[in-house]
């Protein structure tokens, strides 16, 4: 179940000693078949070397001059030590030592003298004009040659003319440097001095001392990773060492049983209507009748909306069996004549229109059905949502397919004004993630007034638009058979909308369709929060 890929953190047995590696270089394969082989062969001559040294000597003083001992490079040693160490083989020191190297100007200096002694060097005993000593020296040795040689009163640098003011002198900057070279110690005078002149630099050394570590063995082996049926038979298994469980290993990822991301997102929304103390309402009919989808909202049976270029009708069955048929006569009378202080529209209206089959163009068919079955009962105030799949005939881009999810909630009651839509608004888009909310008048032929909802987005820090909203017509609520005081506010919006926003997708054929990348459902976070 738990797949030993993961070196072991201790070897478990003990391996009998092995004679110390006297010769390294007879492990190098000859001919070397490919690079890889040769490194990796330098790396066993570097570990042989180490537990072969460790076998009879107490400690590796030194892995810089253990390395030239041995005739091995150093950052090899480094390696193994490193990994002998992580095994519990050897115990580590580290050492650390500063050097001092040359910089590229301290090198010049160290084969052809510093500036100064070059510029005392080319002064001849009767003095020199400066012009002169500047072309015999170059630029930089000469003015580098005057500050010092000034500074040691070595010349006397006159308005025109310089001459000595010594006879000899020893070049001590480049005998300091070249004791730098091979590695000598200096005074910390000489050596600030070489320092602020920027003629030597620090170099960090980095090694070891190594000793013996709680698993040491002589010789490292390559512990098995399976208990085989050889292993078995020929008694073997007594003496392997095996790889130990890695326990912490990640295992391979689970597949199957991810969240789309949509789904993520509508339980978030089904939380805080739920919070806010709303029902859900039974959306589970993709088919829905003209009627319910559009008449009963007050929708004209003429409106564009009603074409089969915006809405898909059904073909088998095209039409609804059944009604209620006293409700049917109050929405035609409503459209045709009006009612309730309503003019209505004042257009023959046709049952055949009402009975076509369609899929539902919006969740607020199923609003409506139930707000009628409200009004069928003594009245009783209610909190309503849905969240399902609604149909649209509308041409496929990068912000729109043929169906989407509606989120959708409502709230009927006495007195309900549109102080209260907004503030039920604000509680509802402040719940996820969205305080600053603007509203813009709209117009839906089921609500009035009609408000389209645009929230601030704090990440994309911009205005987007996030719904739809408004208070449903009288010509919709009283035909139903609410009492006249009662109203109901609403609001709709698409469930894609957010969940793009949320998760960073900026076309919803990556979100939703057949050309959906897998990998999305696999690897997108368990949830995001604020919008
Ligand atoms: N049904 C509307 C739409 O399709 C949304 C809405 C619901 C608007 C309720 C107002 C009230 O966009």
């Amino acid at each position: 179940m738990f797949p030993a890929t993961v070196p072991l953190k201790k070897p478990v047995v003990k391996l009998p000693s092995v004679p110390p590696c006297k010769n390294p270089t007879h492990l190098l394969p000859s001919p070397p078949t490919s690079s890889s082989a040769v490194a990796s062969s330098v790396k066993e001559m570097a570990e042989e070397a180490v537990l072969g040294f460790l076998e009879h000597n107490d400690e590796i003083v030194d892995s810089g001059e253990f390395a030239v001992e041995k005739g091995i490079n150093h950052e090899e040693i480094v390696n193994v030590v490193k990994s002998l160490n992580g095994f519990g083989f050897v115990v580590a020191q580290d050492i650390k030592r500063e050097r001092w190297q040359l910089t590229t100007e301290g090198k010049t200096y160290a084969a052809s003298g510093s500036p100064e002694y070059q510029l005392l060097m080319a002064i001849p005993p009767e003095g020199i004009s400066r012009v002169e000593l500047q072309k015999k020296l170059g630029d930089s040795v000469f003015k580098i040659g005057c500050q010092q040689a000034t500074k040691n009163k070595w010349v006397e640098m006159g308005k025109t003319q310089v001459s000595r003011k010594v006879a000899r002198v020893d070049d001590n900057v480049k005998a300091l440097l070249i004791k730098i070279n091979d590695g000598e110690a200096l005074n910390q005078e000489d050596i600030d001095a070489l320092k602020r002149r920027k003629l030597i630099s620090p170099q960090i050394w980095k090694g070891y001392s190594v000793k013996k570590g709680p698993n040491y063995a002589p010789k490292r082996r390559k512990p098995a990773t399976d208990l085989t049926r050889e292993n078995l038979q020929s008694g073997e298994w007594k003496e392997l060492l095996f790889k130990e469980y890695n326990f912490l290993a990640k295992g391979f990822p689970v597949e199957g049983g991810y969240l789309h991301p949509l789904l993520k997102v509508r339980r978030q929304i089904q939380m805080i209507f739920l919070q806010m103390g709303f029902e859900e309402m039974p959306t589970n009919n993709y088919v829905e009748s003209s009627f319910w989808n559009f008449d009963a909202l007050f929708q004209p049976q003429q409106h564009p909306a009603r074409d089969s270029h915006d809405t898909f009708f059904l073909r088998e069955p095209s039409t609804t069996k059944t009604l209620p048929e006293d409700y049917v006569e109050r929405v035609k009378q409503i459209h045709e004549s009006g009612g309730h202080g309503s003019r209505g529209y004042g257009y023959d209206w046709k049952r055949e229109e009402a009975n076509k089959n369609l899929l539902r163009t919006h969740t607020t068919a199923v609003s409506s059905r139930m707000l009628y079955a409200l009004a069928k009962k003594p009245f009783e105030a209610k909190r309503y949502y849905s969240i399902d799949r609604v149909f649209r005939n509308e041409a496929v881009d990068r912000t729109h397919l043929a169906e989407f999810h509606q989120i959708e909630g409502l709230i009927c009651d006495r007195g309900l004004s549109l102080g209260d839509l907004q503030g039920v608004l604000h509680d509802f888009f402040s719940r996820l993630g969205m305080s600053k909310l603007r509203f813009k008048p709209a117009y839906n032929p089921y609500t009035e007034p009609s408000m389209e909802i645009f929230g601030y987005h704090e990440g994309l820090k911009k205005w987007v638009e996030v719904g739809n909203s408004g208070m449903f017509r009288p010509e919709m609520l009283l035909p139903m058979g609410l009492p006249e005081d009662v109203t109901v506010i609403a609001w709709g919006l698409s469930l894609e909308r957010p969940t793009m926003i949320l998760y960073g997708i900026d076309n919803i054929r990556d979100l939703f369709g057949h050309k959906v990348d897998l990998s999305l459902i696999k690897s997108n976070p368990i949830c995001r929060i604020g919008l």
